[in-house]
């Protein structure tokens, strides 16, 4: 019994898998991922502060060192003591002007004291890299009353940016960047099960809210881009590739249901597709720094590129949109 549903849950994941190669936008990802590179940005960044969430490990620690070596200041938002990831950027790009502060995305009341300290602390934010993320979780729900891999990964980040909001408006080129993913595709999305707390804690559905999550993050870049449009804040979405970080096992050292399967399925992708943290970050570099950019859009490798086609269902996106704002009880 156990093995049949093993072998059905391995089929289910290479029936998305199958479905996401056969649109368009897989298999352009795919032919670019082995073909393009990503175009340099040699913007000065001299003056600019940047809030890096998650920006001490991965895509985010590379994030960090590329804006600081073009001259930028660097405030690194994470859980964990950060100190030994400052002093390496510091030593690496010459660049002391990196802070770390404490922020925990999944504790709502973090991201308003963290917020709190940049209004106290700060004339202005020009950058906002939310990049945090997890990819599994044995936390249900928060203290907030909110799905955790979410909370973490999408509704936290919103919260952040609104109460960050008078800060970038008043930057000369303000940028917000919302990290997503190829798993976006593979959504299941729905008004429904946007904060679903109730449910069972395997592998199926740890994969169903990070990908929930990541579509949510491109849809939240659409979403925001048009309402931020009068302050001149330029938001938009990145997917990053596949790059091997602590991501990957932190992930499978949770103990879920069927999760085995799971790493075979992102080994595998790994093996076939890996890039490097930096040349992943050069795509949130070139969102931060580029004046040649289109607001809203969601990039990979420097370049705008296909969102699922679901985001252009204009209802079901203000739908998300509303009932996310109306959970962090943002009125706007
Ligand atoms: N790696 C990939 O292949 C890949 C592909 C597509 C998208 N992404 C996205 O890229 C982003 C960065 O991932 P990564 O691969 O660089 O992973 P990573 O190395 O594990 O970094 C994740 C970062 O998020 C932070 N974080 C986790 N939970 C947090 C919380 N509750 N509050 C604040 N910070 C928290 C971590 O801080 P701690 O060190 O304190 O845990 C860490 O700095 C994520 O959004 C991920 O979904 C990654």
């Amino acid at each position: 019994m156990q093995l049949m549903g093993t072998f059905k849950y391995i089929i289910l994941w290479l029936a998305s898998i199958w479905k996401a190669a056969h649109s368009l936008f897989y298999l352009k990802w795919t032919i670019r991922n082995f073909t393009d590179n990503a175009t340099e940005c040699h913007h000065c960044l001299t003056g600019k502060t940047a809030i890096v969430t998650g920006g001490n490990s991965g895509i985010g620690y590379a994030t960090s060192v590329l804006l600081a070596s073009r001259g930028c200041r660097v405030i690194i938002a994470c859980r964990r003591d950060a100190t030994q990831q400052k002093e390496a950027i510091m030593k690496l790009t010459g660049n002391n002007q990196i802070t770390t502060k404490r922020l925990d995305l999944s504790r709502l009341e973090s991201v308003r004291q963290f917020a709190q300290d940049i209004a106290k602390t700060e004339e202005k934010i020009d950058i906002l890299v939310n990049n945090a993320g997890i990819g599994a979780t044995s936390q249900r729900v928060t203290e907030d009353g909110l799905n955790t891999m979410m909370q973490v990964n999408y509704f936290g980040h919103i919260l952040l940016t609104y109460l960050l909001v008078d800060k970038l408006k008043v930057s000369s080129s303000p940028r917000v960047i919302f990290l997503s993913s190829l798993m976006a595709n593979v959504h299941d999305l729905t008004v429904d099960n946007l904060n679903e707390t109730n449910f069972k804690m395997d592998a199926t559905k740890t994969a169903s809210h990070y990908s929930n999550a990541k579509l949510c993050s491109i849809l939240a870049a659409q979403e925001m881009s048009k309402e931020f449009q009068n302050y001149g804040i330029i938001v938009n979405s990145a997917d990053p590739g596949i790059v091997k970080t602590s991501i990957f096992d932190s992930s499978y050292s949770v103990d879920l249901e069927n999760h085995w399967s799971t790493k075979i399925v992102l080994e595998c992708l790994l093996l076939l597709f890996k890039t490097d943290a930096y040349f992943s970050a050069k795509t949130i570099l070139h969102l931060a720094a580029s004046k040649d950019l289109e607001a809203g859009s969601h990039y990979f490798r420097c370049r705008v590129f296909e969102t699922p086609s679901i985001l252009k269902d204009r209802r079901f996106c203000s739908e998300i949109w509303q009932k996310t704002k109306q959970l962090l009880l943002i009125d706007s």
